[in-house]
């Protein structure tokens, strides 16, 4: 494997830094220092050291984005711009795609890995993995309709969705929702079956990661630290639910 792709991997440096580092003699690939960044080494068993710090050999990439509007779920599409075209060119050649989808107009907190196994198990419907988001909406929920939202609703396609939290904020027509599923367009929807209306959808938390908004603007991305993967991989064993089989 290519040293600035190891590097990359690890969630170390991207292309350009590793390049960087290697100009500036900072990085050693067992003992000596690394001459060019896409010299050839072996994961499982060369030693290297990036900036002073041993690089341990990562698998797989994690990348946690803060989607804004108009971007689509996907990592190629004909007429739209996509997820993947606000990371750099390289995650792209890696295999990078979405962990689970947001609607085109909802921002927010999305995972991006290559990690296939991984993204499958958290997505599989008896996975039950907890998704947060701030929501606004048109009318104030009442009381009944939260009570009948945290019941399961059931949706024009004659579907009833699984118990879900909602916490209303402010006059009612703001709060966060808590869903254990993800169906297509499910908090629209869900909302449409009341007679309601979403006008801001925001997701702010998914499978235990948390959306850092105060550090990470809308529209950038960052690698997941080793303890959020280490809990990521964690959570893609296990189920959160409190009853798991509901
Ligand atoms: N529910 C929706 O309606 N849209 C999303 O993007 C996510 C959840």
């Amino acid at each position: 494997m290519r040293l600035d792709r190891f590097l990359s991997v690890c969630a170390v440096a991207t292309r350009s830094e590793s390049k960087r580092a290697v100009r500036g003699g900072e990085v050693f690939v067992n003992g000596s220092a690394a001459k060019n960044a896409d010299m050839q080494i072996s994961p499982e068993t060369d030693e290297v050291f990036f900036k002073g710090k041993r690089v341990e050999y990562r698998k797989y990439t994690y990348i946690l984005l803060n989607k804004p509007e108009g971007y689509v779920s996907a990592t190629d599409d004909p007429k739209e711009k996509t997820v993947l075209d606000l990371l750099p060119e390289e995650f792209r050649k890696k295999g990078l795609f979405p962990c689970g989808r947001l609607d085109k107009n909802t921002l927010g907190l999305m995972l991006l890995t290559d990690n296939g196994e991984l993204s499958h198990r958290l997505l599989a419907p008896k996975s039950h993995v907890r998704k947060k988001y701030r929501f606004r909406s048109k009318f104030p929920v009442s009381r009944e309709d939260a009570e009948r939202f945290e019941r399961g609703v059931t949706l024009e396609d004659g579907y009833v969705t699984k118990p879900a939290e909602i916490e209303l904020l402010g006059d009612g027509d703001e709060g966060i929702i808590t869903l254990y599923e993800g169906k297509y367009h499910q908090i629209k929807r869900m909302l449409d079956a009341l007679g309601n209306k979403i006008t801001y959808l925001e997701r702010i938390s998914f499978a235990g990661l948390e959306l850092d908004e105060n550090t990470l603007p809308r529209g950038e991305w960052r690698y997941l630290s080793e303890s959020e993967q280490e809990e990521l991989e964690k959570i893609a064993g296990i189920s959160e639910i409190p009853n798991a089989n509901i």
